[in-house]
């Protein structure tokens, strides 16, 4: 993560270590998968303070973020990421190789063997990491950021399945452990992963990660060179309304420190006010997109919300909703087939306002944009 590079990290080392050790021990075997939504901390917790940790504990641990480009096919991304350690643990796998421990005869030299491990073959994946663990004497970790994305393509699903099959070899006593660690923004995209009986990683534990808490406040209040500080009261009320994203009560104290002439007495309303405006502006700005979409698009987006988990698009229900939405934004009568329902989810999916799985289940993206939605009256008095 190379743009955090820059901005000083607000440490959780007693969490990481808390979650890593559960991890390791043998309550982690069947995976461990951690949710919060998006930019309250998951991949920085995970590059700063997990995996540091798990190494100085001599775990070997491949780190892969789905999100990290969008166009490629999550099962690429896994192989890749797999890859990519091999070789850099080519050294260890050479050595070991020459030592007669590599089944040299099937797979032709260590390089060639590198090439070809890859999700299309589940057995290539449980193989290439299993040599790893023989070959390093360590456990595997393998953290997946943002894993509910596996599920936006089959290649995506079947990893997961590869995945599988090397843990279950990998915690066998000849080998020296295998676990999984994945992150999501969504807690209900993420449980499609480890519930129902036909997942991978069934029986994983599940667990909310907490929020940044008031430490965390008081060292970036610590940072805060403006001339006047804001009560820690209204700071982390202000934190909780911005949904405890770091970045946005940097924005609000950033624009603090220019107001100029604040005193003791008026700094808590002048920063609550500014907190206020940013909240305003980034949901004005979706709004904004929101009423620059078809009517249909804008329906089904809006039913999408009211419905939550009940979302069937191609059921009457739905169509009578769409229906109905669609009558508020439009004086013409806009025909709406499964044809143009079909048409409006993937336009909506690609402009990354919904998300959908290889398996045709639907959710909107983004869990403030459904905060938004839901609201009261969004359709009646915005559009
Ligand atoms: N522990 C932390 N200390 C300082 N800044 C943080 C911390 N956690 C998150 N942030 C800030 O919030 C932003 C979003 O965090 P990130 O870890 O990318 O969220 P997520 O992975 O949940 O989407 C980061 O770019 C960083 O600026
Ligand atoms: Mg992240």
């Amino acid at each position: 993560m190379s743009n955090l590079s820059t901005i000083p990290i607000f440490h959780r080392s007693e969490l990481a270590r808390n979650i890593a050790n559960r991890t390791l021990s043998a309550k982690g075997l069947a995976g461990v998968f951690i949710s919060a939504p998006r930019r309250t901390g998951k991949s920085t917790l995970i590059n700063e303070d997990i995996v540091p940790y798990l190494r100085q504990q001599d775990v070997e641990v491949i780190y892969v973020d789905l999100w990290s480009d969008r166009s490629r096919d999550p099962g690429d991304l896994i192989s890749e990421a797999i890859r990519d350690h091999l070789r850099q643990r080519e050294g260890a796998l050479l050595k070991w190789a020459r030592r007669g421990g590599l089944d040299k005869v099937k797979l032709g030299g260590v390089e060639l063997d590198i090439g070809k491990v890859g999700v299309g073959s589940g057995k290539t994946i449980a193989k290439a990491l299993a040599e790893l663990s023989d070959a390093t004497g360590h456990m595997i970790v393998l953290v997946i950021d943002e894993a509910q994305h596996v599920l936006t393509s089959e290649a995506g699903a079947s990893s997961l399945f590869a995945l599988k099959a090397a843990r279950d070899q990998l915690n066998g006593s000849a080998h020296h452990g295998f676990r999984l660690i994945a992150t999501g923004s969504n807690r209900d995209k993420l449980s499609l992963l480890v519930q129902g009986k036909d997942q991978a990683f069934l029986n994983a534990v599940l667990m909310d990660l907490d929020p940044l808490g008031d430490d965390y406040l008081a060292w970036e209040m610590e940072q805060f060179d403006g001339d006047v500080r804001p009560s820690m009261d209204v700071v982390s009320r202000a934190f909780a309304v911005a949904g405890h994203k770091p970045e946005t009560l940097r924005k609000a104290l950033d624009d603090l420190a220019f107001k100029f002439g604040t005193t003791e007495e008026t700094v808590d309303a002048v920063f609550q006010t500014i907190v206020d405006r940013i909240i305003a502006e980034a949901k004005q700005g979706f709004m904004r997109q929101l009423n620059s979409l078809p009517p249909v698009q804008a329906s089904i987006l809006t039913v999408m919300a009211k419905m939550g988990a009940d979302f069937a698009p191609f059921r009457p229900q739905a169509a009578a909703l769409y229906a109905a939405e669609c009558k508020l934004l439009t004086n013409d009568a806009v025909k709406i087939d499964d044809s143009a329902i079909q048409y409006a989810l993937e336009a909506l999916r690609s402009k990354s306002l919904i998300w959908k799985s290889s398996r045709g289940v639907y959710a909107i993206e983004d869990l403030q944009h459904l905060l938004w939605l839901a609201d009261d009256g969004v359709t009646a008095s915005a559009l």
